[in-house]
């Protein structure tokens, strides 16, 4: 189970350096993925229809935060984006060696890459 060294227990008195901001970004991509789990977990254990509704919505929320903050700490740290893409292009070598096809959504490329080649061309 992870566990995190908080940086900041509340406010600070100070502004982060960058390299303060990126650790702190871990804590909250690991706070967002700790509550995806608890609301993933909660809408499936209840009987009640509005409650498992409500509870799904709000992880899926959570997921789209993880989003958000991965987006960031690929703008803020170019070598975050770079590694991301590695680790897509081992997946993509399997998902090839198994016959799999390209993740899209929508007919969209969904992909680290598709973003940072979005990036590029503006
Ligand atoms: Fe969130």
């Amino acid at each position: 189970m992870p566990s995190f060294v908080n940086p900041f227990s509340g406010n600070i008195d100070r502004k982060i350096s960058k390299t303060e901001l990126l650790q702190a970004l871990r804590v909250d991509i690991a706070s967002e993925l700790e509550a995806i789990y608890l609301y993933d977990a909660h809408s499936h254990a209840t009987e009640d229809p509005l409650a498992a509704k409500v509870l799904a919505d709000i992880r899926d929320e959570e997921i789209e935060h993880v989003g958000e903050l991965m987006a960031l700490m690929r703008y803020l740290d170019p070598r975050v984006a770079d590694l991301l893409l590695e680790g897509e292009g081992e997946v993509k070598e399997m998902m090839e060696d198994l016959g799999i096809s390209q993740i899209t959504i929508r007919g969209v490329d969904t992909s680290v890459g598709s973003l940072i080649k979005g990036e590029e061309e503006d």
